[in-house]
């Protein structure tokens, strides 16, 4: 039989990416095949992203590029999924309504038994239900063979940062039992990968009855051939020392946290409903530096959210030169309809948005730099992942803190984890030379 056969293209966060593995498993239990051209797809799924007006402009764009391949193939299935798709089903409906299938980010367990429906109907499909309780606890992905397993362990957010479209468009926080977390673990180290990040809107919001979030991060240290653990992204407000303290004992949990900070000054934390002030920040910081030595730690930061004034911004700047961040991903805050920071007075003009984006890059560019520069001549851990896009002489991986080595290919393999002398640092990358066992002695001793 000639299977028909999908192709997904998948916007934003690390959830998206998991769940698009979930989404191939269902298409792949209904009889479709992957292909890598969407010219020859039967069905083209978008899974979206909703979290910044750009993010939503470039999907709007792709479909409409998408128009003229339903034109000229009338059975072809088109898909809008994800947060887009729970956010802004009246307007694709009414601005392209050759999209046959909405559908929101609990509602996939339905695709085998609405592709199949819609092949015999012609109505749009809209489900966009958000559920309490999904939690897809006994679907598992269709992972590609690969290095580092995303899983998720918890889904949707109850936090309600003013700025945050999340809470709407993914629902209430729920929780996947432990068990079925340590089952996906186990079949992720039999189909090759050595590296699990566990993932959720606010990891450590985890709870079940059978423990927090610490408990589950200890029970998937100890199962056999996990090699490494990452895990994003913790809420600062949830971080308790128990976590900390797990993350000490065991070598395979990285010696890294992202901790979105969001801004560094109190009032627009305040406004911002993040629940901590900056002082607190800097604490929990130190805290994890005392437990975990080394340790690195990234960031989010918005600029330019409603009423943040110069000073409000010269904050954020003191705390980025006070904390040092490894690195940080920085974003201009963008409105987004429904949320309660959309109706706040004060929004501010691009022009200033744009020139404090411009400043913080720029500095955390110099931070990132320098805390690269401070590992030159030490010996970093690089778990290789792939030939280095510049030349097929290097390798590529990252330190256990999470940033990018490129090391010179000897007789090493994809998924080992070699000890690397790191000789240069350019930017947020480092350079380094694997060490023989000799050599890495010489260099320890
Ligand atoms: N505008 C800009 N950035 C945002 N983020 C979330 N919502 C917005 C918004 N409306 C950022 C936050 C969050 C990251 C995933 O995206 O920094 O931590
Ligand atoms: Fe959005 Fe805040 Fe929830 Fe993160 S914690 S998903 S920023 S509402």
């Amino acid at each position: 039989m000639n299977r028909k056969k999908y192709y997904i293209e998948t916007y934003g966060c690390q959830m998206n990416v998991y769940d698009s593995e979930l989404v191939e498993n269902q298409l792949i239990k209904t009889g479709y095949k992957q292909t890598n051209s969407i010219e020859s797809a039967d069905l083209i799924f978008l899974n979206t992203c909703a979290i910044r007006e750009k993010a939503e402009e470039t999907v709007h764009n792709r479909l409409t590029s998408l128009a003229y391949l339903k034109k000229r193939n009338p059975n072809l299935i088109i898909g809008v999924l994800g947060c887009m798709a729970q956010n802004l089903k009246d307007d694709l409906l009414k601005d392209k309504p050759y999209v046959d299938v909405i559908l929101g980010p609990d509602s996939y367990r339905r695709i085998p038994e609405i592709i199949t429906n819609r092949n015999k109907e012609l109505n749009n499909i809209v489900d966009t239900k958000l559920s309490k309780y999904e939690i897809y606890n006994d679907l598992f992905p269709s992972r590609k063979e690969g290095v580092n397993a995303w899983i998720s362990i918890m889904r949707g957010c109850d936090k309600f940062c003013t700025f945050c479209i999340v809470p709407f468009t993914r629902g209430r926080e729920r929780s996947r039992s432990i068990e079925s977390v340590i089952e996906e673990v186990k079949h992720a180290v039999e189909d090759g990968f050595v590296e699990i990040t566990l993932l959720g809107q606010n990891v450590n919001s985890y709870r079940t009855s059978d423990g927090s979030f610490s408990c589950l991060l200890e029970k998937v240290a100890q199962v056999e051939g996990v090699k490494r653990i990452r895990y994003t992204s913790p809420h600062p407000q949830d971080f308790d020392e128990n976590l900390l303290e797990v993350m000490s004992r065991y070598d395979n949990i990285c010696n890294y946290i992202h901790l979105p900070l969001q801004s560094g000054s109190n009032s627009i934390l305040k406004k911002m409903n993040r629940t901590y002030s900056k002082e607190e920040f800097i604490d929990l910081v130190a805290k994890i530096r005392d437990y975990i030595p080394g340790c690195s730690i990234s960031t989010d930061v918005i600029v330019g959210f409603p009423g943040e004034t110069d000073a409000d911004f010269q904050d954020t700047l003191d705390m980025m030169k006070k904390i040092k961040f490894n690195f940080a991903y920085m974003f201009k805050y963008s409105s987004r309809p429904g949320t309660k920071a959309a109706e706040y007075d004060n929004q501010l003009p691009e022009d200033i948005k744009q020139n404090r984006l411009e400043q913080l890059i720029e500095l955390q560019s110099s931070i990132t730099l320098e805390n690269n520069i401070e590992k030159i001549n030490s010996v970093q851990y690089i778990l290789i992942e792939k030939e280095s896009k510049k030349s097929n002489n290097y390798w590529s991986g990252r330190t256990d803190g999470n940033t990018w080595t490129i090391v010179k290919k000897n007789k090493e393999n994809v998924k080992e984890v070699i000890p690397v002398k790191i000789i240069d640092a350019k930017g947020v990358t480092l350079f380094g030379e694997a060490l023989t066992k000799k050599e890495l002695l010489y260099e320890t001793n």
